[in-house]
């Protein structure tokens, strides 16, 4: 195993931003993984698993080890007439491993196409997208915990997902590294074309003849002409949450913003879309230096080439003020900022 020193992470973070690790190595077997643990024990320096670099702000040069996590592998463990269970290694790409299974004709992942990463930090969050989260395909995973050297097999419910949150963010937020997910696909797929935008896409198709490829390439266009592309402009997706708010604060803003966007949810709570708020208090387009709110979705902040981490953040903190003093409410980031 090779341990690089002061080694830039620059193309290895989606923001694009300009930082080095004091030490950086690529982990791709389970002895290597021991390896680097041991590594970052003997230097006494904090560690850090970094997948597709697609989720993370880093304010600084990072003091401690970054493991690039490149596990591959997929593999069929399990199959009956109706499910196959698809082992994918940690190190995979995530849209790779989409792809693959769209090719297969299995669903269950097709609408969270494109969405940037690596396998391995896809619990972490529980990615999200077009009316599909992970967990709705999710069968479990194995993670190795750096401190005792063991390997545990989460079953869903242990993962403890929630909306763009898992165990992994929370109670055991830097002890494990994803080493491989297990996914639950369906052989006779039930499309999920509800999200409006997509039977928009898929208009000219007939109902009865529409595949999981036909929703990929769907997904695939809404995101593109939405969502800016990181080789292209730097960013990390969706950098807040959409805030949750009581029925009762949702009905006092539409009396002042009838036109507020609002998803109701299951315990009666509503969600509201923060790229609305950001963009209605005005942000939308504006740049501070480099750092910036995307033209086409507020809720993404940019990178127009040479802004730090901390003057993204610097921006995010304005944006949650402003959008805190217009609707009283509490934007949270989405985004790991280390
Ligand atoms: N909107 C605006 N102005 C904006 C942006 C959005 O008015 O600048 C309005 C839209 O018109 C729409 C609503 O807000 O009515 C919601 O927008 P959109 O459909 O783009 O979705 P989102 O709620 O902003 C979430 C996820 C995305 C995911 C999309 C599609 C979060 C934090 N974000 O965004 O996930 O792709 O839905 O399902 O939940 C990510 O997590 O990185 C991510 C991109």
């Amino acid at each position: 195993m090779k341990i690089m020193e002061n080694y830039s992470l620059k193309s290895l973070n989606t923001f694009g931003l300009k930082v080095d690790a004091k030490y950086f190595t690529v982990v791709a077997s389970l002895d290597e993984i021991k390896q680097a643990g041991k590594f970052a024990d003997k230097k006494a320096v904090s560690l850090m698993v970094l997948g597709g670099g697609s989720n993370v702000l880093f304010r600084d040069d990072f003091p401690g080890l970054i493991i690039r996590n490149n596990l591959k592998g997929i593999s069929v463990i399990d199959e009956t007439d109706d499910l196959v269970y698809v082992k994918v290694m940690g190190g995979e790409v995530w849209d790779d491993f989409v792809s693959f299974c769209v090719g297969n004709d299995w669903g269950g992942v097709e609408n969270l196409s494109l969405i940037p990463g690596s396998v391995g930090a896809v619990p972490i969050q529980n990615i999200g997208a077009y009316g599909v989260e992970l967990k709705d395909s999710f069968f479990e995973l194995e993670a190795w915990f750096w401190k005792s050297g063991e390997v545990k097999v989460f079953s869903k419910n242990e993962c403890e997902f929630g909306y763009r949150s898992s165990i992994f963010k929370k109670k055991l937020k830097g002890e494990v590294i994803i080493t491989s997910v297990t996914i639950r696909l369906d052989k006779k797929p039930l499309l999920k074309t509800g999200y409006g935008a997509i039977e928009n896409e898929l208009a000219g198709i007939n109902d009865r003849k529409r595949t999981v490829n036909d929703v990929r390439n769907a997904i695939i266009n809404i995101r593109r002409s939405k969502l800016p592309d990181p080789v292209e402009l730097g960013n990390a997706g969706s950098f807040f949450k959409n805030p949750v708010v009581s029925s009762t604060k949702l009905s006092k803003l539409k009396e002042e913003y009838p036109e507020i966007v609002s998803y109701q949810q299951r315990d009666g709570n509503c969600k509201l879309a923060a790229g609305w708020l950001i963009d209605k208090c005005g942000w939308k387009g504006k740049m501070v230096g480099d750092a910036g709110v995307h033209t086409d979705q507020a809720l993404v902040l940019v990178n127009h080439g040479n802004a730090t981490g901390n003057e993204i953040l610097i921006l995010a903190k304005e944006i949650q003020e402003s959008v805190f003093v217009k609707f009283g409410v509490e934007l949270e980031m989405e985004v790991n900022v280390v």
